[in-house]
């Protein structure tokens, strides 16, 4: 999708990928358990996918938990699969209504049966809508992606399926959790840390990178077209120079 800006036509992104970041320090600011920060969380998911879906955005992508949040206290881990559960059951409805595609990515086995099972039904009702793609990253690590696609195709390499050689990056890119999307165009973390913490590490090659620290139960619509903003100002190369992209390749 494109817009008109200042006379020069600048592309909207087409796959914005999130690490909301912050929940628990917006709770400790408000003398509340960190529960309430993940709580706070969810609203601000509803409101950022609804703008999403308004400005066009092909797919948005959410860090919701990652393999390394495992490591956190019992109580928090529980408290934050409930969550998911809970908003699973409250949102599906709502998300298929607005023609969402729900797509979940990451290690899902390590969930107890029936999360397992809700995120399966909720895949199978969505599969088919043909709006935004809400890619929901839970018991996600980038080394993980990596990782089980190289087994699928060392697999195939052991069956005799496949020559080694034959293995390139985009037979890598196929078996990623991500094969049907396109790559991310704009990452934003939210929460004032600047890393990726094992996010889309093989997708985010050329992702454009944006940081605020907004926490994010208090990312709104406003602070995401901040975000959009930035990034048609940019200039992505892809390894050209600026005069090539400006079809003068010999400037
Ligand atoms: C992000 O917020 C949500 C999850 C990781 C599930 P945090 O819980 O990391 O919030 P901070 O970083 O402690 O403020
Ligand atoms: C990253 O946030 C994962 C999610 C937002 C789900 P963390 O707050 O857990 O990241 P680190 O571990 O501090 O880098
Ligand atoms: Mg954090």
């Amino acid at each position: 999708m494109t817009l008109a800006m200042s006379g020069q036509t600048v592309s909207i992104p087409k796959h914005i990928a999130i690490i909301m970041d912050g929940n628990g320090r917006w709770a400790k600011q408000r003398l509340q358990p960190r529960f309430m920060g993940h709580r706070a969380g969810v609203k601000a998911v509803e409101g950022i996918v609804k703008h999403c879906a308004q400005r066009g955005v092909e797919v948005l992508s959410l860090f919701a938990f990652s393999s390394e949040n495992w490591r956190r206290p019992g109580k928090e881990v529980s408290l934050l699969m409930e969550l998911f559960s809970h908003a699973l059951k409250n949102q599906v409805k709502k998300l298929h209504d607005n023609n969402i595609k729900l797509q979940i990515i990451g290690d899902i086995d390590r969930f107890s049966e029936s999360l397992q099972q809700q995120i399966y039904l909720a895949q199978q009702l969505t599969k088919d809508n043909t709006g935004l793609t809400l890619n929901i990253a839970a018991n996600y690590g980038g080394r993980w992606d990596i990782t089980q696609s190289v087994q699928q195709l060392a697999r195939q390499v052991a069956a005799g399926t496949l020559d080694a050689d034959a293995i390139s990056e985009e037979l890598i890119n196929a078996h990623l959790s991500t094969a049907s999307l396109p790559e991310p165009d704009l990452f934003i973390r939210t929460g004032g840390e600047e890393r990726v913490s094992n996010f889309l590490l093989w997708q985010m090659a050329y992702t454009e990178f944006y940081f605020t620290d907004v926490l994010w139960p208090e990312f709104d619509a406003g602070q995401l077209d901040r975000a959009i903003n930035s990034f048609t100002h940019r200039e992505r190369r892809f390894g050209r120079t600026s005069e090539q992209l400006q079809d003068k390749p010999d400037a």
